[in-house]
């Protein structure tokens, strides 16, 4: 299959509401490598598989547990590597789908690029600006296709909220806010002892890019994310899909200007990022805003009785977009979209059900603690 073909699939299948098998002919399937499989690389090959269009050729890990795991569900079906380039070295693979940790995005995005892969990586996109910059160079130099795993995008309830305000029906858009708001304990991920990484972990491969470090539990698997040589903290993990939500709705691509307050305020263990903060983004004028508008994003990971927080699942997230002067504020919570005071919200029902599984169509329940169980909604 040429590369123009997967973008026409991948297009097909991102418009799809009737069952793959009618869009991909038997013989016609995606052969793919995964590259990263912790907690959502299994999630993506799942969801990959579940399509049933898409032949697992290859798995690259470079901790055993994890690659060992995979390859499992792939029945025994896909080679596993410790090493992403031997996935990318193969000639009989279309596309790799990638989930390493943040740092870790880049290089193997632009050499499956180089590669002639066609690319899903997970969101962030990047670690920093300079490196999406190279991405989208990359991919534009070897034409291919590469998406990022912003799923949100594939939901009715964020699909409503976004037509809703498009239409015009809360007037002139001038303020959005989204929130994070959590009750983590203060004690966070403790203080672990810098150690020997196990036997069973290439830790070199791990760092790859980043900064030599010791290995230290807390720096690794999931938790990388809480440290600056490998992630940015909330601000780009969950801050990539609320703040997504916002461009696509307001018709904006990035702000003028960023301002942003807050520090690790509250939790004691040795992670690096926030766990408090305050960022304003003032965005040029969009068709929704007529004019500029702001952005503000809070976090507060240890404390979710902020002003916004009074119903349980405002703690998860979302967005409410404030108009100027009437008719009011569009509320975007975990599930559900509404214009404040009309009971018609869409959604509120199990995010997830009503929607095909494909190449960008994914969802899920959040494995986060059971709050709303109707309204909760994973990254
Ligand atoms: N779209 C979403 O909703 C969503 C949700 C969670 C995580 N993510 C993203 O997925 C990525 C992974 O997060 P996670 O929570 O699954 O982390 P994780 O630690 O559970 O998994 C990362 C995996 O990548 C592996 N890895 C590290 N370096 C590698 C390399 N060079 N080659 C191949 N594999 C390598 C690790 O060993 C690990 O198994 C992050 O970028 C995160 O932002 C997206």
């Amino acid at each position: 299959m040429n590369r123009r073909d997967f973008a026409r699939k991948v297009t097909a299948l991102s418009l799809a509401t009737s069952p793959l098998a009618r869009i991909l002919g038997a013989n016609d399937r995606i052969r793919m490598g995964f590259i990263g499989v912790g907690g959502m690389g299994t999630a993506d090959l799942q969801y990959f598989l579940r399509t049933g269009q898409v032949d697992v050729v290859a798995i690259a890990d470079p901790y055993g547990p994890h690659l060992e795991a995979a390859v499992g569900l792939t029945s025994g079906q896909a080679r596993g590597y410790k090493d992403f380039r031997q996935v990318l070295d193969l000639k009989d693979i279309d596309a790799v789908a990638i989930a390493t940790p943040d740092h870790w995005h880049a290089i193997p995005t632009i050499m499956a690029c180089e590669a002639g892969k066609d690319v899903f990586v997970e969101k962030p996109l990047s670690h920093t600006l300079h490196e999406g910059r190279a991405i989208v160079q990359a991919a534009q130099k070897h034409d291919r296709v590469v998406q990022v795993g912003t799923q949100q995008r594939s939901a009715a309830h964020f699909q409503k909220a976004v037509e809703l305000l498009r239409s015009g029906k809360i007037g002139r858009v001038t303020s959005v806010e989204t929130w994070l708001l959590s009750r983590r304990p203060v004690s966070g991920f403790g203080n672990p002892p810098d150690t020997d990484p196990p036997q069973s972990l290439d830790w070199d491969l791990w760092l790859g890019p980043a900064p030599y470090h010791v290995y230290n539990p807390n720096r690794c698997i999931q938790n990388f994310r809480w440290f600056w040589d490998y992630s940015n903290g909330m601000l780009t993990d969950w801050g990539v899909h609320l703040i997504d939500v916002v461009h696509w709705a307001m018709g904006v691509e990035a702000p003028r200007t960023v301002s942003f307050a807050g520090g690790k305020y509250v939790v004691q263990d040795n992670t690096e990022t926030p766990d408090t903060f305050d960022v304003t983004y003032e965005y040029p004028a969009s068709a929704a805003s007529g004019k500029e508008f702001l952005l503000r994003f809070h976090c507060r990971l240890t404390n979710d009785h902020a002003d916004q927080g009074s119903e349980p699942w405002h703690r998860i997230l979302w967005n409410r977009w404030h108009a100027s002067g009437e008719p009011g504020r569009l509320h975007l919570v975990a599930g559900a979209a509404g214009i404040e005071g009309q009971s018609d919200p869409i959604g509120g029902g199990r995010f997830g059900q009503p929607l095909v599984a494909a190449l960008c169509s994914r969802a899920e329940f959040s494995r986060l603690r059971p709050v709303a169980p109707e309204a909760e909604f994973g990254r």
